[in-house]
């Protein structure tokens, strides 16, 4: 399926590696200039390097997305070089992971920078671009948004602010913007091995094979997501493919959720 996104321009957040990264690689496959960002300069090279071949062109800034300053940038200089913003993907790091009595106030509100306010300062900055017309925003957010999941009290409480952000954007911008949410089960990203090693230390698995089989437990599809696998899912919603989809909270879980 050609998904016609030649020529068009994505800034995609947090995205040296992980879901956003393999998000962008696919909206780069289909033809979208790109931007990426991460804080760790190594990283992001490495990230940029895995652009070669790929259809669209690849910008790689160094930012931090707790930081609106740092946004803006990312926002200017995307619409400097490409010449316009037409998709936003917003994705962040993962927050602490734990019980509720672990979790200090600091702990929440600085969830709530990186989760929430990263995507309301950068649609805040995006949109007079988008509203030229067939822009998206897709948000990335976890299964945690319709179903608590045990030990991340941090994702189960403050992402759901996401999903409400998306679906007042979907009707107010509407039929200039659409908006959207994307809900990963467990993929194969360094976020996950940062879970299983934090789940090891309060000695919750023995193994870090017993980690990983223990997320793609309750995966009917057997086994945890490809990111790869989520990118195209990011991709599809941007394009005019998806031209009748927003408000809308999409899973990629290999079938996990129950509700
Ligand atoms: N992977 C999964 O199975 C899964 C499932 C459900 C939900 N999620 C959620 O989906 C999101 C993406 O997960 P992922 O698996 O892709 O994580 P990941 O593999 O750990 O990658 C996170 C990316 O975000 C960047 N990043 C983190 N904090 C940042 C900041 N403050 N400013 C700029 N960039 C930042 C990281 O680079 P630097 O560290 O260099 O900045 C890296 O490029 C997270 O919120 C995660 O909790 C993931």
């Amino acid at each position: 399926m050609d998904l016609h996104l030649d020529g068009d321009t994505a800034l995609v957040t947090a995205s040296s590696a992980g879901l956003g990264l393999a998000s962008a690689k696919a909206l780069a496959r289909e033809g979208a200039n790109v931007t990426i960002c991460g804080r760790d300069a190594d990283r992001l090279a490495e990230a940029e390097a895995a652009f070669e071949g790929l259809d669209g062109d690849v910008l790689a800034r160094q930012a931090d997305i707790t930081d609106p300053d740092d946004i803006t940038d990312l926002v200017d200089t995307t619409v400097e070089a490409f010449g316009g913003l037409d998709h936003v993907v917003t994705s962040a790091g993962g927050p602490r992971s734990g019980p509720f009595l672990d979790m200090t106030e600091r702990d929440f509100y600085e969830a709530y920078d990186l989760l929430v306010m990263s995507a309301v300062w950068t649609l805040q900055e995006a949109s007079p671009h988008l509203a030229d017309g067939g822009g998206t925003w897709t948000a990335v957010t976890s299964t945690s948004v319709q179903e608590a999941i045990d030990g991340l009290v941090l994702s189960n409480g403050v992402r759901r602010a996401v999903v409400g952000v998306a679906k007042t954007v979907a009707r107010e911008w509407a039929p200039d913007v659409r908006a959207n949410v994307v809900l990963p089960a467990a993929h194969e990203t360094s976020r996950i091995e940062e879970l299983v090693e934090q789940g090891l230390e309060r000695g919750e698995y023995s193994t870090y094979e017993e980690g990983l089989e223990d997320w793609a437990d309750g995966i009917p599809m057997g086994r945890i997501g490809d990111p790869d696998e989520f990118g195209d899912v990011v991709a599809f919603l941007a394009s005019d493919r998806a031209s009748f989809v927003t408000g809308a909270s999409v899973p990629v879980d290999g079938g996990r959720l129950r509700s």
